[in-house]
């Protein structure tokens, strides 16, 4: 198939692009790069051995959007492109509405007018809110706490009124857990911007020494340990994935959801211990105060997605930390040099 990658230089869209290119579709990436790079598209490119067809737009340009689209005769489009930081969207919500609802109201409507019928979309567990029940399965309740979240919902709310309406669209979403790791090449991976946010890039970092030390947030939750627990899955069994979905919008109708996780939920402590025996280096981390917002636990049950796309998880927590250690010291060696 043909298939339009918004947000494809992004984390998950450029490890995506490379197993889809690898499967035998043909890829277009279309990407404003506001949170990535041109080099990304040079990287997929040397993991390739081919060159790659990109595009730089803003999801919010309905007309290059359809433009896109038609002259690269698309059969189809994942959704990856919009903003992402919890924090950032509970400062400046009105950028997250903005980026992520009406760009995909836009992409929407380049979709209708070129005629291009299939979608996935990428949505976050983020939708579900404090758990009720764990793990957590596509039934669960949703109600997320931030603004990221509640534009990840109404994304979801629009995709069904537009199924309900539009006989032909065929539109699968996904909702992820924490995606981390990198490609085995060590040429693309997590770059966040500044500090980052998120347990495993940070924890990068550390082992790297450009950061002193992890701060733990709370070790009183009541888990195992006491710190918080996660479903981390590895980025090319993510990219994996959408290979599965794509393959089963061709059987389906209407819409469908699905949970990409593991099914199994690791504390933090244990992460640290993971990533120490990748890198080989001692983690330093003191336990600090919680991090408002976060919950104790949180697991996917990702029965649906076994039985119906026939897609699991085949990657473990060591080799999560291996990768991204790997493209730490990749990418340190190329900064070098
Ligand atoms: P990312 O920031 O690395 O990638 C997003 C890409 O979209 C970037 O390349 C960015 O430049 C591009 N983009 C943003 N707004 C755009 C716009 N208006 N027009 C064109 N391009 C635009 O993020 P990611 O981690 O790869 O996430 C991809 C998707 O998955 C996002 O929708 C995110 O909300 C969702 N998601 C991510 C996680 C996670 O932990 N990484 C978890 C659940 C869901
Ligand atoms: C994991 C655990 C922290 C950093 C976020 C988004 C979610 C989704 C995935 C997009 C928690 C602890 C973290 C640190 C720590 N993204 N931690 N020290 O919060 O589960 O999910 O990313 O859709 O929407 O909220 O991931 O990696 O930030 O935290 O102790 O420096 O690590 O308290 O228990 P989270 P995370």
């Amino acid at each position: 198939m043909n298939i339009l990658l918004t947000g494809g230089a992004g984390f998950i869209g450029s490890h995506t692009c490379i197993s889809l290119s690898e499967a035998g579709h043909s890829v277009v990436i279309y990407d404003n790069f506001c949170n990535s790079s041109p080099s990304v598209i040079k990287q997929i490119e040397a993991v390739l051995e081919k060159p790659v067809s990109w595009v730089e737009g803003d999801i919010r340009n309905t007309a290059l959007l359809k433009n896109t689209l038609q002259s690269h005769r698309i059969d189809g489009v994942i959704h990856f492109a919009g903003l992402k930081a919890v924090g950032e969207s509970l400062q400046f919500p009105l950028s997250y509405y903005e980026n992520n609802v009406n760009g995909t109201l836009s992409l929407l409507r380049g979709m209708l007018e070129a005629e291009v019928t299939n979608l996935v979309f990428s949505s976050s567990a983020t939708v579900y809110g404090n758990p009720q029940y764990l793990p957590i399965d596509e039934f669960h309740p949703l109600a997320p706490t931030n603004p990221y979240g509640q534009t990840k919902l109404q994304i979801e709310q629009i995709l069904w009124d537009m199924s309900t309406a539009y006989k032909d669209l065929k539109i699968i979403v996904l909702r992820y857990f924490n995606p981390a790791g990198a490609h085995d090449s060590g040429l693309l991976g997590e770059n966040p911007a500044g500090i980052p946010n998120n347990l495993i890039p940070f924890m990068t970092q550390v082992a790297s020494k450009k950061i002193i030390e992890l701060n733990v947030f709370g070790d009183d939750y009541p888990t195992l340990d006491g710190t918080g627990v996660r479903d981390f899955l590895h980025v090319v069994d993510l990219a994996e994935g959408h290979l599965a979905a794509l393959s089963y919008l061709s059987q389906m109708e209407g819409l469908e959801i699905f949970n990409l996780g593991t099914g199994k939920g690791y504390s933090v402590l244990q992460i640290i211990m993971a990533y120490e025996e990748a890198c080989g280096n001692k983690i330093p981390y003191k336990i600090v105060s919680r991090r408002p917002g976060d919950v104790a636990s949180c697991f996917a049950s990702t029965s649906k997605a076994n039985q119906v796309l026939g897609w699991s998880a085949n990657r473990s927590l060591l080799d999560i930390c291996k990768s991204s250690w790997n493209f730490e010291f990749q990418s340190n060696k190329i900064y070098r040099a």
